[in-house]
C-alpha cells in the first residue's frame, strides 16, 4: 500500500461524509500492519458537539473490529486549500492506540504532508499509563 493509495482511500471515504452544516467533507484511511484499511468520514449532527471526525470514525471501526495494535499509517484528506490536519481531539484519541503513528494529511490538489503523531502531539494525556 503506497502513500498515494492510502490517500486515495481517504478521499473516497470523504465522499460519504455527512456534513450538511459545515459543508466540509473529510475522509480518513487507517492502514494496519496486515494490510487491512479502515476508512472513516466525518459525521455531523444538528447538535454540533455530537459531530465526530473522520479520524475517530476510522479508528473506532478498527477498535470495534477487535484491533488493538499494529496501526501503521493514517491518511486524512479533504478537498481543501490547506492540508487537512487532525484536530486536537483526534490527536489525543489516536494516541490512545498508537503513540507514534505516521499521519499523512492531504489537501484538494492531492499534495500531502507527513508527520509522526509525536510531532503533532508531543505530550499526550496518559495518566493511566504510569
Ligand atoms: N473534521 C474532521 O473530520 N477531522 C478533523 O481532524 C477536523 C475536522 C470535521 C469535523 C466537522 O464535521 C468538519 O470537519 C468541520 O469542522
Amino acid at each position: 500500500m503506497t502513500d498515494r493509495e492510502l490517500i486515495n482511500a481517504a478521499f473516497a471515504a470523504s465522499e460519504n461524509a455527512w456534513a450538511p452544516y459545515s459543508g466540509f467533507k473529510v475522509g480518513a484511511a487507517l492502514l494496519c500492519s496486515d494490510g487491512t484499511v479502515y476508512t472513516g468520514c466525518n459525521v455531523e449532527n444538528a447538535s454540533f458537539g455530537a459531530t465526530i471526525c473522520a479520524e475517530r470514525v476510522a479508528f473506532s471501526k478498527a477498535i470495534s473490529d477487535g484491533r488493538r495494535k499494529g496501526f501503521v499509517m493514517l491518511a486524512v484528506a479533504a478537498d481543501s486549500e490547506t492540508y487537512c490536519m487532525p484536530c486536537g481531539m483526534c490527536r489525543q484519541f489516536i494516541s490512545e492506540f498508537s503513540s507514534d503513528i505516521e499521519i499523512l494529511s492531504a489537501r484538494g490538489d492531492g499534495r500531502y504532508t507527513s508527520y509522526r503523531l509525536s510531532q503533532l502531539l508531543p505530550h499526550p494525556f496518559e495518566a493511566y499509563e504510569g
